[in-house]
């Protein structure tokens, strides 16, 4: 796990609050922006961009995990959500278990209570780990 310097979590969030002036949130009126460092040094984003049939939406997480698939794959290490007002934000449950499929080990989240690991936002999360090990013994 690098290191992640003060000056990467403000690049991190500066990201983010430039995605966030991307979202498309005719519906709810709050714009999400989502950056995330890679494993390989890249940084991807990710907006929400809502839809009329409600249920459909997605989370700017989403759009941050295509952008990583997309533009080459790897493992995240460090994430940052902002708001509409560009102060942080928590990733909602789906979108941290949405994080977790990507996560490096120990991968690192800005969060309102300071930087926490992925394990400390989803304890015992159910993951590509737990698929194998059924698919193993059976
Ligand atoms: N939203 C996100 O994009 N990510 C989150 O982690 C929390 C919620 C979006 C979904 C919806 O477009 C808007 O915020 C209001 O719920």
């Amino acid at each position: 796990m690098p290191t992640i310097t003060p000056e990467i979590w403000d690049e991190l969030h500066d990201r983010a609050r430039e995605a966030m002036t991307r979202a498309y949130v005719p519906y709810s009126r709050f714009p999400v922006g989502v950056a995330a460092l890679v494993d390989d040094g890249r940084i991807v984003t990710g907006a929400n961009i809502e839809n009329a049939s409600y249920g459909v939406g997605l989370c700017a997480e989403c759009s941050l995990v295509s952008d990583l698939i997309m533009s080459g794959g790897g493992s995240l290490v460090a994430f940052v959500c902002v708001d509409g007002d560009g102060g942080t934000l928590m990733p909602c449950g789906r979108c941290r278990q949405l994080l977790f499929e990507h996560s490096a080990d120990g991968m690192l989240l800005k969060t309102l209570s300071g930087i926490r690991t992925i394990d400390e936002v989803l304890p015992d999360a159910f993951g590509p780990r737990t698929l194998r090990a059924y698919q193993d013994s059976h």
